[in-house]
C-alpha cells in the first residue's frame, strides 16, 4: 500500500468490537495495533494487587512511579501484549476483577496523563492503530482515520458474555449487563476525557455487521486515506 502511513483511531463504547476490528486492520496493513484500554486494565490490576488507595492523589501519583508498562511480541497469537513490570498480564487484565474498577481508575487525571504520554510515544512513528475512548478526541486528535463504533447495548452485552462465560462459567449475563452499562455511563460521563465521538470521526455501527464486512468497510476508507485506488 505504498510508503505512506497514517494513524487510525478507533473509539467507542465497550465491547462493541473494537479491538477486534482494529487487530484485523492493523494485520491487513501491517501497521501496529495497540489496544490503550489495556493500559488502563493493566494500571488497574497493579492498584487492586499492591491495595493502592486511589481515592489520594499522593497514593495514586507514588503508586504510578513504579509501574512500568511495556508490550512483547507473542508469536503464537501474533499480537502485542501487554506487561506490567516485565509480567505478561495480557490475559489476566480481562478478568471481572478489573473490568469492575477499570473505569474509575482511568477516570482519574494522574492516570490518564501517565497513559496518554505513553500513547502518544507509541504513535510516532504513524503507521499504527490504536482502540479506546479518546484516542480520535484527545490522544491524536489529528489523526489521518478515526472511526467510532457502536452497537446495540443487547449486541455487546451478548458478545461479551460469550466472551466470559467461556472463562468463567458462573457468570450471568444480568452481571455482564450491568459491567458494560456503569462503565458505558463512567467513560461518557467522567470530566476529562469523557467517550465522545469526534466532529471527524466515521461511525460505525456494525449492530448487524459480520466480522468481515467490519474489515472491509475499514480497509477501504483506510485506502481512501492513503490515495489507493478501489
Ligand atoms: O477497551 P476496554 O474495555 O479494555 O477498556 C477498559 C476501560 O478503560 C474502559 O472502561 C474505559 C477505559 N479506557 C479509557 O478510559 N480510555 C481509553 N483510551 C481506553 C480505555
Amino acid at each position: 500500500m505504498g510508503n505512506k502511513k497514517i494513524i487510525i483511531t478507533i473509539d467507542g463504547w465497550s465491547s462493541c468490537g473494537k479491538s477486534t476490528l482494529a487487530k484485523e486492520l492493523a494485520s491487513a496493513l501491517t501497521y501496529l495495533y495497540i489496544d490503550s484500554g489495556a493500559m488502563y486494565r493493566a494500571i488497574t490490576l497493579y492498584f487492586l494487587r499492591n491495595h493502592v488507595n486511589w481515592s489520594k492523589d499522593k497514593a495514586v501519583k507514588e503508586a504510578l512511579k513504579d509501574i512500568e508498562l511495556d508490550y512483547a511480541f507473542n508469536e503464537s497469537s501474533q499480537q502485542n501484549e501487554i506487561l506490567l513490570n516485565g509480567e505478561n498480564v495480557e490475559y489476566v487484565i480481562r478478568d471481572m476483577v478489573v473490568a469492575e474498577k477499570v473505569s474509575e481508575i482511568a477516570a482519574i487525571k494522574e492516570v490518564r496523563e501517565f497513559a496518554v504520554e505513553q500513547q502518544r510515544k507509541l504513535g510516532k512513528k504513524k503507521g499504527i492503530v490504536m482502540d479506546g475512548r479518546d484516542i480520535g478526541t484527545v490522544v491524536f486528535p489529528r489523526a489521518d482515520l478515526k472511526i467510532f463504533m457502536t452497537a446495540d447495548i443487547a449486541v455487546r452485552v451478548e458478545r461479551r458474555f460469550k466472551e466470559l462465560y467461556a472463562k468463567n462459567p458462573n457468570i450471568t449475563i444480568e452481571e455482564v449487563k450491568n459491567n458494560v452499562e456503569m462503565r458505558d455511563y463512567i467513560d461518557s460521563h467522567r470530566e476529562i476525557s469523557p467517550l465522545k465521538k469526534a466532529a471527524d470521526a466515521v461511525v460505525l455501527d456494525n449492530s448487524n455487521m459480520t466480522k468481515d464486512e467490519q474489515l472491509r468497510f475499514a480497509i477501504d476508507l483506510a485506502q481512501k486515506k492513503l490515495g489507493v485506488p478501489a
